[in-house]
């Protein structure tokens, strides 16, 4: 099952750059806010650097959207080969290497596949990162199993995989009763103001979450553009990707609750898993 994302019209791919804002590359900056910060963005590229020149410059980025984190691995010297699915996002990402020079898009390669059934040429990468929740916008037990299996069959012994995941402990299981407004930000295309109202359903039976909502864009006439949103996610919890991982050939090495190696803990934002391939 798919989350809904790769549907080319979905609202959230339009927002996508400002609802997930780089640090380093959005068009507004004002689009990088505090709110950031409590969706868990802030300081993972930082992290993926650093594992890189722990464990080598060969990078598999799986689920990488429009390039935000691969693109500065790149620029920092590694070979980075970014898979995502949607080909909106992908063009997205295209339109930003363009900018680039040459010895920075050199390292960058970009695939349109499905991690579910995931086969590229090279099966030796030092370091497989799964960032900002992608592993959950997979929103399948069987599906996360299989992305898992096949990061192993991609990586070389001893390798890393980094597993950035929500903290499940941290999230209402009950869900929200309705959308609220969430953050304002600019759209990246056209300027204009936009809100993004959010909530989450309870927590279905097979673990799944709706995430839904809408975005409310201010348009140049005044007038207010609503559009509806849908997706779906699967949080994991942390003794059953541990399991998962097991399956799939990695050892976890570690488990932290954020990018800065904080303490894991039943607040953490985050549960940020390392996991090393046997
Ligand atoms: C939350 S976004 C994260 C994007 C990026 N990693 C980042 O940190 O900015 C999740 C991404 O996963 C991609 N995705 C979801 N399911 C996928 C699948 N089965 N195969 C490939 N990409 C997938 C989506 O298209 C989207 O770009």
């Amino acid at each position: 099952m798919n989350s809904g994302i790769e549907n080319t019209q979905h609202p959230s791919i339009i927002y996508y750059d400002s609802d997930y804002p780089s640090e380093k590359y959005s068009k507004y900056k004002n689009n990088f806010d505090e709110i950031v910060i409590s969706q868990g963005l802030s300081n993972d590229v930082e992290k993926y650097n650093n594992l890189a020149k722990q464990f080598g410059s060969n990078v598999l980025e799986l689920c990488c959207g429009t390039g935000r984190v691969a693109i500065p691995l790149a620029e920092n010297g590694n070979d980075v080969t970014a898979v995502d699915f949607s080909s909106t996002l992908l063009q997205q990402f295209q339109n930003k290497i363009k900018q680039l020079n040459n010895k920075i898009s050199n390292r960058l390669k970009i695939i349109n596949q499905d991690v579910t059934k995931l086969s590229l040429e090279k099966k030796d990468y030092d370091l497989i990162i799964c960032a900002f929740n992608s592993l959950l916008c997979i929103p399948d037990f069987e599906l996360q199993q299989k992305t898992l299996i096949n990061a192993a069959k991609h990586i070389r012994t001893k390798g890393l995989l980094a597993l950035d995941l929500m903290n499940p402990l941290v999230l209402s299981i009950a869900g929200d009763e309705t959308p609220i407004p969430f953050f304002t930000r600019k759209n990246p295309h056209n300027g204009n103001i936009y809100t993004r109202f959010a909530a989450r359903s309870k927590m279905m039976i097979d673990q799944k979450q709706k995430l839904y909502g809408w975005y409310d864009e201010i348009e140049d006439d005044g007038s207010v553009k609503r559009q509806n949103y849908e997706v779906y996610w699967r949080p994991v919890f942390r003794y059953e990707i541990q399991l998962m991982l097991e399956k799939a050939g990695f050892k976890i090495d570690k488990i932290y609750g954020g990018h800065l190696d904080e303490t894991y803990t039943e607040t953490s934002g985050k549960l940020f898993i390392q996991a090393v391939k046997l």
